[in-house]
């Protein structure tokens, strides 16, 4: 279906012949009416909608200079237990004045680390200035042998709070989502997603992530997605569409094609957020899922 194409041409989810019951009821609790996909619906070309949020950023910083050694690293054991998000303990309060710098570099290696490695770090992680502020570090959630990945933009004040990713409304309407192509958060394997956020810490007031606090976090994502390797990843709002993509392109001509992240194919949609204030835009939502769906071959 072509991204113009109007609303009343969606069709009753009962026409839909590759989902059963309990989908379509997904769906029906994730807002959206479904339509009959057609051929071309998965290679659309780009949208010209407008991005769902403000101006585009400009494209990230350059990543500081780390090799991601993502296809070289020893494979990790897929014990199933998903990753325990350990809050890191409450920053003691910076008691140099705002102007007197504080970033640190990111500790060494980051591109090699386990599971244990790699959370510790960011837990610890004095990279930029959003160490100040943060309550916990926010590090990610779910099946660390999952096939699919969610990638957010980050952290806001409950999951600041929880230590968890997508856990306010938005987070309501991911599961939704997530549930609407049989996967959870807490499921494993075909069944199950990875959950993780371009930025690790809240940015104050949920400002817009800065491209430098962009730069210094992103080794911790490829890390992440290097020991998940999954066969797809959705990338969810402008923020973290245009971080993994290294673009300034909006949503709405990146979306209905498959892009690439370290090897792995990238399907970009919209935010829970923004879906959340722009209801009608959930069917494109269901379609990117579907795509993701076809790309990772299921
Ligand atoms: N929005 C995001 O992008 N990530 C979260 O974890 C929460 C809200």
């Amino acid at each position: 279906m072509s991204d113009t194409q109007p609303d009343d041409t969606f069709e009753d989810t009962s026409f839909v012949p590759h989902l059963d019951a309990r989908q379509r009821a997904m769906l029906a609790e994730m807002g959206v009416r479904v339509w009959a996909p057609r051929a071309e619906a998965a290679v659309a070309g780009p949208a010209a909608e407008p991005a769902p949020v403000s101006a585009p950023v400009s494209a990230p910083a350059a990543v500081v200079p780390e090799p991601v050694a993502a296809r070289a690293v020893p494979p990790v054991t897929t014990s199933r237990a998903p990753v325990a998000v350990a809050p890191s303990p409450a920053p003691v309060p910076a008691a140099a004045p705002a102007a007197v710098p504080v970033e640190r570099l990111r500790p060494a290696g980051v591109a090699a680390m386990d599971w244990p490695a790699l959370q510790a770090a960011v837990s610890g992680c004095e990279a930029c200035g959003l160490c100040k502020t943060r309550r916990n570090t926010v590090f990610g959630v779910g099946d660390i042998g999952a096939d699919w990945m969610i990638v957010g933009e980050a952290p806001g004040e409950n999951e600041d709070l929880q230590g968890e990713p997508f856990v306010g409304a938005a987070g309501q309407l991911l599961d939704n989502m997530l549930r609407a192509v049989g996967r959870s958060r807490a499921g494993e394997g075909a069944k199950g997603a990875y959950i993780a956020n371009v930025l690790k810490c809240r940015p104050p007031a949920n400002r817009n992530p800065q491209p430098q606090e962009v730069a210094q976090c992103e080794p911790y994502l490829a890390r992440q997605v290097a020991l998940v390797k999954p066969k797809i990843i959705v990338a969810m709002g402008r923020f973290a569409v245009q971080s993994l993509l290294r673009t300034d392109e909006p949503i709405g001509r990146l979306r209905g094609r498959v892009h690439r992240y370290e090897g792995v194919p990238v399907i970009v949609t919209y935010h829970p957020a923004y879906l959340l204030r722009t209801p009608a835009d959930k069917a494109k939502a269901w379609e990117d899922l579907c795509l993701a769906m076809e790309t990772a071959g299921q």
